[in-house]
């Protein structure tokens, strides 16, 4: 992550049209075999308390952006005391009742928006007791926005967002495993599919699945949600490897296969593309240089970029009801243009919805409220909306929303509060959809950019 005021004032300058920021980040995923040491000793030397607090530094001293945790329960106290990591999850608790996954980042606040935890569907005692915890998986959408930055970003480049998911999938090899473990991918897959439409996407956690093992369906995310796997991209030339070649720990080559994992995915808003992946295991040692956990931790980096013929404005109002983008359908049309907008409300944001110039229209949120429409000329874009949020039954979601065009005509509906945000199209671009989270009103709406 190298955010920068220069970097952000000299892409303004160029062309005179507002670039948005690019940049870069990197992550860790780390088995850190937490479970109690009566219970599991993961055949690692030495004190679980003594080693936990020592992963915890060397999550510290290395500084990753975003790290991903799995099995960490008996002995989540001792990372966090010695990790400084401003942003991390609270754990949800030890064994039994823990999921023994956690989140850890030096971004700002915003980066937990949009936290949810999820059981698996399916477990197996046949090896590993996987049924004793409830493991799952971990859902962040996470925005790049700096905070120092905000009011910029806002009013000239406006988000850059990636899903990010922590797993930790069932263990072991026996039948009942492999069925098990397939049916949590599977899940988490079909978990991407609607939360994560049209959204750039990064999982990385603990698969306990091998390319080399057919039963395992770890192919389910390039195959259901297009992910790329980095290690098979950036190691292994694009081939999925079909024969075992299991690692030391410490691994001395990247080129071996482990279970854990990191895939990811490019959103029609935002470019995503992958240019490190290596094995940590030799920054994750004992003073006496034995292991401290029984996986190899990995990392990899990433660079993000605005989307070229796609980007999007910041979100408001809360994470509540359904998700939906119509960016994925944006990204088929060609000059995609505004023709008419109706926005309904009376005391809060009922719907909003567009209709563009070759007939789609994008509606999202209910029917109630009073509409007002405003049909645009062939040169008159939309280019600017301010939404305002409230609470409603301890929820925030949007109360107001005033669309103005190119010409500077506006069309409003609902009320508005004292907690509003105004979003800008970059010069030359328009709003042309809607990306958020409805039920019968509009939760959450943040706005899609086209060229003009
Ligand atoms: C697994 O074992 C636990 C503890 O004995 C038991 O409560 C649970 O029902 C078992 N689950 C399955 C799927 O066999
Ligand atoms: C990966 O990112 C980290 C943190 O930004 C950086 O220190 C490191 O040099 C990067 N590694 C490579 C190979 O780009």
């Amino acid at each position: 992550m190298k955010y920068s005021l220069s970097n952000l004032a000299a892409s303004a300058a160029i062309a005179g049209t507002a670039l948005a920021a690019s940049g870069d980040f990197n992550v860790l995923t780390m088995n850190v075999a937490g479970l109690p040491a009566i219970l599991q000793g993961n055949d690692v030397p030495g004190d679980k308390t003594v080693n936990s607090k020592t992963m915890g530094s060397k999550f510290s001293e290395y500084n990753y952006d975003v790290i991903h945790v799995q099995e960490d329960f008996n002995y989540h106290a001792a990372i966090y005391e010695t990790d400084s990591h401003p942003y991390r999850t609270a754990t949800s608790g030890g064994v039994p009742f823990g999921s023994g996954l956690n989140s850890l980042s030096r971004g700002q606040t915003k980066y937990f928006f949009n936290y949810n935890r999820v059981k698996w569907n399916v477990c197996s005692n046949a090896s590993g007791a996987d049924c004793l915890t409830p493991k799952g998986f971990t859902f962040i959408r996470k925005t790049r926005t700096n905070p120092s930055l905000t009011p910029v970003r806002v009013q000239v480049d406006e988000g850059i967002f990636v899903d990010f998911y922590n797993l930790h999938a069932d263990a072991g090899t026996e039948p009942d495993d492999l069925t098990a473990r397939a049916a949590n991918l599977k899940q988490v897959a079909d978990y991407i599919d609607v939360n994560s439409v049209g959204n750039a996407v990064v999982v990385f956690g603990d698969t306990n699945s091998r390319y080399s093992r057919t039963a395992d369906a770890i192919r389910v995310f390039r195959t259901q949600n297009g992910l790329i796997d980095t290690w098979v991209e950036l190691i292994r030339n694009g081939v999925e490897p079909t024969a075992e070649s299991l690692c030391d720990n410490p691994s001395t080559t990247n080129y071996c296969e482990t279970v854990d994992k990191i895939l990811y995915r490019a959103g029609p808003t935002v470019d995503l593309k992958a240019t490190h992946w290596s094995y940590e295991s030799n920054k994750f040692l004992q003073a006496d240089g034995n292991v401290l956990s029984d996986h190899n931790p990995i990392t990899a980096n990433f660079t993000y970029n605005p989307g070229t013929t796609l980007r999007q404005s910041n979100f408001w109002g809360g994470p509540w009801g359904n998700w939906f983008s119509d960016a994925p359908k944006l990204a088929t049309l060609s000059k995609p243009k505004a023709a008419s907008l109706t926005v309904r409300g009376a005391d809060r944001l009922d719907g909003v919805s567009v209709q563009l110039t070759d007939g789609t229209t994008f509606s999202h949120g209910g029917s109630g409220g009073t509409a007002a429409s405003l049909s645009l000329a062939a040169n008159e874009f939309w280019t600017g909306a301010v939404l305002c949020q409230g609470q409603k039954d301890s929820h925030t979601r949007n109360f107001y929303i005033k669309a103005t065009t190119s010409t500077g005509r506006t069309v409003e509906a609902g009320k508005t509060t004292s907690d509003c945000l105004t979003s800008t199209a970059p010069a030359g671009w328009q709003i042309v959809g809607f990306m958020g989270q409805d039920g019968d009103e509009v939760d959450q709406l943040a706005f899609v950019y086209a060229p003009q």
